[in-house]
């Protein structure tokens, strides 16, 4: 008899336990969909010509919950790339971290390469400040020589899908609108997190570059042009070279 009255109040015990647990979790999810409403992304491009900075900065609503994590997803153009080694150059002055997905060949034409991604981590270390900034440096790529004669070649930028994860709410299904994608959880790669991929209510449009392109009508004369003028010093330096005896 106290057997199974003590099996009971052990159940109802644990009962009660995992229906409070729940109601924990089920709380922290209602504030942070509450507090997701009015999170915004915006960016905007620094410098000049060939050589650009992508600056994103991240809005995140008052009282950010502790424990939120960041991270920016870049689907680059294949107009642009990101130079691995400049990227390291500045890891010492910047607090962000960033991941890229593939290899970057530095030297190929827009037309010859693809696309990449990069996973950006704006704050590695705790507290998440509620205003991140992210200066990426980026360089346009040589662009086909236009045929039509178009001096300039747009490259449009989407603006990053914004990410966040947190340890207190793990139940992720009824955040709608916004959806879950897996991704790295640390610059490191050592293993996938699942995220909260962010949907704003007004999103912001790409922001289009400019890039000047070579004329592709000129080809020929240029190359042309080269040749006959190699060819002439050729000549010229051959005939100097007899004339003098140079050669023997
Ligand atoms: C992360 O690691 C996995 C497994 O090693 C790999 O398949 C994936 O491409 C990596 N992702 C990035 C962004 O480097």
């Amino acid at each position: 008899m106290y057997f199974i009255l003590l099996s009971v109040l052990t159940c109802l015990a644990t009962c009660h336990c995992l229906i409070e647990k729940d109601e924990k979790n089920e709380n922290h999810c209602g504030l942070l969909k509450q507090w997701l409403e009015s999170t915004s992304v915006s960016v905007e491009i620094g410098k000049k010509g060939f050589h650009r900075e992508v600056i994103t900065t991240v809005e995140l609503s008052p009282g950010v919950p502790t424990g939120v994590r960041v991270l920016l997803v870049y689907r680059w153009p294949s107009g642009v790339y990101i130079d691995p080694y400049q990227l390291a150059s500045l890891r010492d002055q910047s607090d962000w971290q960033i991941l890229l997905d593939s290899a970057i060949d530095l030297e190929a034409p827009a037309h010859k390469t693809s696309g990449f991604v990069t996973f950006v981590y704006p704050t590695p270390d705790e507290p998440t400040p509620r205003l991140l900034k992210v200066a990426i440096p980026i360089h346009g790529r040589y662009h086909e020589p236009s045929s039509v004669g178009k001096k300039y070649t747009s490259v449009d930028i989407q603006p990053p899908e914004l990410l966040l994860r947190t340890e207190k709410c793990m139940q992720l299904d009824n955040l709608e609108p916004h959806t879950v994608m897996d991704a790295p959880c640390t610059v490191h790669n050592s293993s996938m997190c699942a995220w909260v991929k962010i949907q704003h209510q007004q999103e912001y449009g790409p922001v289009s570059l400019q890039f000047p392109v070579g004329d592709g009508s000129l080809v020929i004369p240029v190359c042309g042009g080269t040749l006959l003028v190699t060819m002439i010093c050729c000549v010229a330096l051959s005939k100097y070279m007899w004339k003098h005896q140079i050669i023997k």
